[in-house]
């Protein structure tokens, strides 16, 4: 008989952080920077993104790296390294996009490349950063956690979340995950949400980012109306 999967902590996030990000990297490298209006929905979408990317880190500190360390000090040293580097280019990401706005018409073209630069540079290094977290750092939890050690972790994670946030946060996993993936997830919150929070979650983060057939089979799975 295969072994039974363990919890995978990074997995779902990790992949709709990556979803999130990618789409950014497109819509930079493809936007009329003269174009006011075009610009301003970007903007507006990239700061939310880099919000939820840097609670992302804080909720990785304050919770699964202080568990880490009490088991293992020091575990954490490399990735808390990597997430400071992150915040140095949230500061530089923010003044490029103040520097872009603030910019004459026709000067915001070259302001505009070099924002997809620095921000390609953040997807590289937060694509490197999350590839470590899940190869080196997923198997160092497995082996100091029971997956009811770690899920207690993420539900206590989940538990700080604001209902904006934990709707904007599936919106990035739902559609960046496996049919199976999104089932299993969707399946536990409906046994163990709140009624109302579960049906938020299929109106304002399923039913919108899933294809038609997508979001079928899942209803199909769930049991619940299409
Ligand atoms: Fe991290």
């Amino acid at each position: 008989m295969p072994a039974q999967p363990r919890y995978d902590f990074y997995g779902p996030i990790h992949k709709g952080l990556r979803l999130g990000l990618s789409h950014l990297l497109l819509r930079l490298g493809s936007q009329d920077f003269a174009d006011p209006a075009g610009t301003a929905d970007l903007l507006a979408d990239l700061r939310a993104q880099l919000t939820l990317s840097a609670a992302h880190l804080e909720h990785e500190e304050s919770q699964l790296h202080k568990a880490l360390e009490a088991r293992l000090p020091g575990a954490a040293r490399t990735l808390e390294d990597q997430h400071r580097g992150h915040q140095t280019r949230f500061a530089q990401l923010a003044r490029l996009m103040a520097a872009l706005e603030t910019a004459p018409v026709a000067e915001r073209p070259a302001h505009g490349h070099g924002l997809y630069l620095a921000f390609s540079a953040f997807v590289a290094e937060d694509f490197h950063h999350m590839h470590e977290e899940e190869t080196v750092t997923g198997p160092v939890l497995r082996h100091l956690f029971n997956d009811e050690e770690l899920q207690a972790i993420e539900m206590t994670i989940i538990a700080s979340l604001t209902p904006e946030e934990n709707i904007a946060y599936m919106r990035l996993m739902l559609p960046a995950m496996t049919p199976a993936e999104r089932a299993g997830l969707l399946a536990g919150m409906k046994a163990g949400a709140p009624a109302e929070a579960f049906t938020a979650v299929i109106e304002l983060a399923a039913k919108p980012t899933l294809k038609a057939r997508d979001f079928d089979r899942l209803a199909g799975e769930l049991g619940i109306a299409a």
